[in-house]
């Protein structure tokens, strides 16, 4: 059992979990996920980390993907977690990093990027959704980043419109050796569509696992005509080796 030491509201039908997990604290390194079953022999759900203290882990939990999940208080308790899941990220040996997400892949850029920043990298952030009320962690993201562009497609906050569509007007002044891409598999593929020929471009994709240890296959992705699992050769991929189609024809649910 894990205790949930604090539940938060973070932005539209979003929640931060800071859950008690000190051994996965101690070993859990950025861009891995964990498993969080919420109840004994119920299914469940994996998650990227987005903050490690010492012996705390935080999730970020869309309603639409966990009610149950989404429903816990501080104080409730989990009926189990396991991990780290996948591997940790390689750090590249580059100047400077974009780092490119709609409001699912926060958890995962951040905690990348502060990664990067430790590693002396000059680290840039551009996050997008429909509407300033679905982002979250901006002002965590500018104490780790040289500069933060948003994009929301009603124009509440930043430049109006997709990040996919002011890609062109934001990065056209700008010369990056790396992009780091995370969200839904649409918001990738538009993303790894803009960036092939022009950024080296890797996706932390995030598909459903059951069983993180490569026996269920839930979590396969199509990468260069190859089947590999996320939980054990990812969740790290060249973007523009992943199949796409493929992958958001499998999660479908909740990830659109
Ligand atoms: S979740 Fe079962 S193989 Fe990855």
């Amino acid at each position: 059992m894990s205790r949930v030491v604090k539940k938060q509201k973070i932005a539209d039908g979003t929640y931060l979990l800071e859950l008690e997990a000190p051994e996965i604290a101690k070993k859990i390194g950025p861009g891995q996920f964990v498993l969080i079953r919420p109840k004994a022999r119920t299914e469940g759900i994996c998650l990227p980390v987005g903050i490690v203290k010492r012996n705390t882990i935080s999730v970020v939990v869309k309603g639409e993907n966990s009610k149950v999940l989404a429903s816990l208080k501080s104080n409730d308790h989990v009926s189990d977690i396991a991990g780290p899941i996948g591997n940790q990220t390689s750090i590249e040996e580059v100047e400077n990093v974009v780092f490119i997400s709609d409001s699912y892949g926060i958890p995962s850029i951040y905690n990348i990027a502060q990664a990067y920043k430790d590693s002396k990298v000059q680290t840039y952030i551009i996050i997008g959704d429909k509407s300033r009320k679905f982002l979250y962690w901006e002002d965590k993201m500018k104490e780790i980043t040289n500069k933060i562009v948003i994009c929301t497609e009603d124009g509440s906050r930043g430049h109006r419109g997709t990040v996919p569509s002011n890609l062109r007007n934001i990065l056209s002044d700008s010369q990056f050796e790396l992009a780091i891409v995370a969200g839904t598999p649409s918001f990738m593929h538009e993303v790894s569509k803009f960036t092939r020929q022009r950024i080296k471009t890797k996706a932390v994709v995030n598909p459903l696992m059951i069983d993180p240890i490569g026996l269920s296959g839930t979590c396969r992705i199509r990468v260069d005509e190859k089947i590999k699992f996320a939980t054990i050769d990812g969740p790290e991929f060249n973007a523009h080796s992943v199949d796409f189609d493929e992958l958001r024809e499998r999660i479908g649910r909740g990830f659109e």
